[in-house]
């Protein structure tokens, strides 16, 4: 089978905020990525997923886009871009951008337009509604940050729908030419060169059109956020985004090897239909099976049923994929801790499918504390204490032990995590045990066994706290055993890999031979196996 680049290739996340300042204002730049390009491919990282650097007002932090053709001054100018992009691909890294269709910001030129009258030949661009027949918003949908989706416009005397922020109004994609002005912007990156998109909340971008309220949820607990008060089956996930998908995937297409990634987040079997049938949906909708498990589900048998249940929801031909982390999610040295987050790592780089990397995960930076005063996320802002402020994960990249960890020359826009001064780049890199060398030595693996790239997949039955699989490609044959416990483990292997010798082990030191069939794990320990005869 001949792969493409965004099937075996792995992609790293980029928040460009955070990821190095070179012109000392505390905020990360493309300069800075660009600065970066070298350790990203020594790394072995195959594609940059940059989040939006797009000019923004920044009330989502770059979610809110009030330009999709221009680079915010902030990050740098559109000759950095290009500059960045021709750097990038000289090393044989693509570039993958952020696409924000559902919404603008509320300062973007067409949300102004819109705004000004009801007789602008704009309003139609986005979702404005008289108010319900008492007084007070249209119906009973609820932002993903809480309150109310829907803002009154004094201006208009009409409520205008927003998904998230008051700030983030939503496009009205029914509206033919806010398709057409969506689409040229995915032709204009095309055009110069970029690889792909991530698409922002591709399953929001299409509504009820009749707008009526969301179904309550008989499951609502307080304290998972407001927005889970309703269910969402109005407001999301509307049979016509396919066809717009469809388009989207058509122009992707005219352009050569590109890649749409979706996100998309939702129950397993409707976040399957992204896909598409026959080649017209998107490459890979976001699987964040992996981030939403819940410590109960990150057992062996969890994992194996977890895993077990993603492979055999996909549709014939679609390719998987699996991700760890995000600007949107707490990160994964926090949620499992530091043992498991090396063993998660393994997981990650050694499943059937795509894998994309969260910066800083790869230095397995842990919870860090941001105080009050310091919170910039509007999340945590809006509804504070309940752990869903994002800051924590978004913290700058350390990459030595100087001044602000080499990630600026002034005060960061968020703290760094309290450790560092060792839990840096450059100190990581020259120890052989780190999280880091840990990850070098995975992608490392990856590319030397097509099996780990692109290979089939079979998991072997759960023993104890190990999940097993094997992962083949032609006569070559892996087996992983990961041992999600913190006790010794034993496994046995098939007999087709007895004696098999060890390749990697998550756990510094020398891991036990395996005697015949006999595999002892350490607590914690993850292992790459090929059997002896394997090359
Ligand atoms: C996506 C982004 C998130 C943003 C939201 C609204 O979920 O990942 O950071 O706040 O969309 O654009
Ligand atoms: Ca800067």
């Amino acid at each position: 089978m001949s792969a493409a680049w965004w099937q075996w290739g792995v992609v790293y996340q980029v928040y460009p905020r955070s990821f190095q300042d070179t012109n000392g204002d505390g905020i990360g730049d493309l300069a800075g990525i660009e600065q970066h390009l070298d350790y990203l491919a020594d790394l072995g990282v195959d594609a940059l997923w940059i989040s939006p650097m797009y000019p923004s007002p920044m009330a989502d932090f770059g979610y809110d886009v009030a330009d999709y053709c221009e680079v915010d001054p902030r990050f740098g100018t559109l000759a950095d871009f290009d500059r960045l992009l021709s750097a990038a691909h000289a090393r044989g890294l693509k570039i993958i951008l952020d696409y924000v269709p559902n919404h603008t910001s509320n300062r973007h030129p067409w949300f102004l337009e819109s705004r000004s009258a009801r007789t602008s030949p704009k309003r139609d661009w986005y979702l404005w509604r008289d108010a319900a027949p008492g007084g007070g918003p249209p119906n009973n949908w609820i932002s993903d940050f809480g309150g109310p989706a829907w803002t009154w416009d004094e201006a208009t005397g009409q409520y205008y729908a927003h998904a998230f922020l008051k700030e983030q109004p939503d496009l009205n994609w029914r509206n033919p030419e806010v398709q057409r002005a969506m689409f040229d912007v995915l032709r204009f990156w095309f055009a110069r060169g970029v690889d792909g998109f991530r698409i922002d909340v591709l399953w929001h971008i299409f509504k009820a059109a009749d707008f009526r309220d969301n179904p309550p949820n008989p499951d609502y607990r307080p304290g998972r956020g407001e927005m889970h008060r309703v269910l969402q089956t109005c407001s999301t996930d509307q049979p016509e985004v396919h066809g717009v998908i469809a388009e989207m995937r058509r122009i992707a297409d005219r352009f050569g090897a590109r890649v749409l990634i979706g996100e998309v987040c939702l129950p397993l079997e409707r976040s399957m239909r992204y896909y598409g049938t026959d080649g017209e949906g998107i490459h890979l909708p976001f699987n964040f099976r992996l981030v939403d498990a819940t410590p109960a589900q990150w057992t062996a048998a969890g994992l194996a049923d977890l895993v077990g249940a993603y492979e055999a929801a996909l549709p014939e031909g679609a390719w998987p994929n699996w991700v760890l982390g995000s600007h949107d999610a707490p990160r994964i040295a926090a949620r499992r801790g530091d043992a498991q987050a090396r063993v998660a790592a393994m997981l990650l780089l050694t499943l059937r499918g795509t894998p994309t990397l969260y910066q800083g995960d790869e230095l397995a930076i842990g919870a860090v504390h941001v105080p009050a005063a310091s919170v910039q996320d509007p999340r945590e802002l809006r509804e504070p204490g309940l752990g869903l402020g994002r800051d924590p994960s978004r913290t700058p990249m350390a990459w030595n032990a100087e001044g602000h960890a080499g990630f600026s020359s002034a005060l960061p826009w968020l703290p760094l995590h309290d450790d560092w001064p060792t839990r840096n780049v450059a100190r990581m890199w020259a120890d052989r045990e780190s999280t880091l060398s840990l990850y070098r030595r995975l992608l490392a693996l990856r590319r030397a066994y097509p099996a780990l790239s692109r290979g089939e997949w079979s998991l072997l039955p759960v023993q104890g706290d190990v999940l097993g699989y094997v992962r083949g490609h032609g006569a070559q044959r892996l087996v992983v055993a990961l041992n999600l416990g913190a006790t010794p483990q034993s496994f046995t292997l098939p007999a087709w890999a007895a004696s098999a010798r060890v390749l990697l082990s998550t756990v510094p030191g020398d891991p036990s031979p395996p005697s015949s069939t006999t595999l002892h794990l350490r607590p914690d320990e993850g292992l790459i196996l090929a059997p002896s005869l394997e090359a």
